[in-house]
């Protein structure tokens, strides 16, 4: 009898620890992708580029990263459709989650159309480009 109610206990110190365990997981899970996104939009896809203003020494402006730019460079030859601003992607306003997935898998928004150049055709994987998605919405949205 002792050792039934002993094991008892064990067995729900052990359920308690488990549960403590899988709840904390959702958390580093989504952490994990914000850092994935993180690094796909800094190191990699260079969002920044365009979509951060700079300074006249061609620094980032604080507190503007990712809030939409005018682009300091033009084609070499003429291009009708060439877009010279960039809009602001902290926070993805205006876009839903699977709206933006999809334009960073297939390089087709929520129009239906493309962005205009030199906004690049991604083609992510569904997982990068859910990570990139959860990382600018974990941006604070443009003042303007
Ligand atoms: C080489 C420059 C460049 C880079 C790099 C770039 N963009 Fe863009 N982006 C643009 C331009 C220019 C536009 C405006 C296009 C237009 O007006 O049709 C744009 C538009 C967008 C739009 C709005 C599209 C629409 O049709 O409304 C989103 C969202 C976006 N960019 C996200 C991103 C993300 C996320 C990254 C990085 C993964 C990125 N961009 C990298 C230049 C760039």
């Amino acid at each position: 009898m002792k050792l039934t109610a002993y094991m008892g206990i064990d067995a729900l110190f052990l359920v308690v620890m488990l549960s403590a365990v899988l709840s904390s997981s959702a958390s580093p899970t989504q952490s994990a992708k914000i850092a994935r996104g993180k690094y796909l939009v800094e190191a990699v896809a260079m969002c920044g580029d365009c979509h951060t203003p700079i300074s006249e020494k061609g620094e980032p402006l604080p507190g503007k990263v990712l809030k939409g730019a005018t682009l300091t460079f033009k084609p070499v030859a003429p291009m009708p459709v060439w877009a010279d601003k960039t809009p602001n992607i902290a926070g993805l306003p205006g876009w839903t989650d699977e709206q933006a997935v999809k334009f960073l898998m297939t390089g087709i928004a929520y129009n239906e159309l493309p962005g205009r150049p030199p906004m690049p055709r991604y083609r992510l994987s569904e997982a990068d480009a859910e990570a990139v998605v959860a990382y600018l919405r974990s941006l604070a949205p443009s003042d303007k």
